[in-house]
């Protein structure tokens, strides 16, 4: 059993629904915590051996206002190959060129700060209710059968 931190920002709820998801998933086998960017710190990610970072995209490519305030804090911690994950929301109806820019970026964020990535991000596209069943417990099962 592993313990897994999942930290999100969110504006309208979508990316909380999403962590929930996983989370509730990724609980039958590990110890998972849900945080809040607002409510969380980047050096608690230290007292994990798994962390998930999950951000909307807003403002013409940009991470969610509370995780880019959160993911500054990465420029202080070393994560030293701690395994990571990355869960990016968008709607390409905003604008194509940055659609789910959240997932890239924050994929550097994590690498840059020492983080490795165990596969490639869960990119949600438009409300993820029609993912709920479907693609995101399919990513979540991916991400279990990297932490055997
Ligand atoms: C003002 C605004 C700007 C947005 N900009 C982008 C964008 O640049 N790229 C993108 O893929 N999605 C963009 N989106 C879509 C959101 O990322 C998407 O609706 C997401 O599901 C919201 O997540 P949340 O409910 O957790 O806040 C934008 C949404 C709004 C309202």
């Amino acid at each position: 059993m592993k313990k897994i931190i999942i930290v999100y920002g969110t504006t309208g709820g979508n990316t909380e629904m999403v962590a929930e998801v996983v989370a509730e998933i990724l609980s039958k086998k590990h110890k998972v915590d849900v945080k809040r960017a607002e409510l969380s710190s980047a050096k608690d990610i230290l007292k994990y051996d798994v962390c998930i970072l999950a951000s909307p995209t807003y403002g013409h490519g940009l991470l969610e206002a509370h995780m880019a305030k959160y993911v500054k804090g990465l420029k202080e911690v070393d994560l030293k190959e701690k395994p990571c994950a990355v869960i990016g929301l968008g709607d390409p109806k905003y604008e194509q060129q940055y659609h789910i820019e959240s997932a890239p970026i924050l994929e550097k964020k994590l690498t840059d700060a020492g983080g490795k990535l165990l596969l490639p991000a869960l990119r949600i596209s438009m409300t993820p209710v029609m993912h709920l069943k479907g693609f995101i417990p399919h990513w979540t099962k991916q991400l279990l059968a990297k932490l055997q």
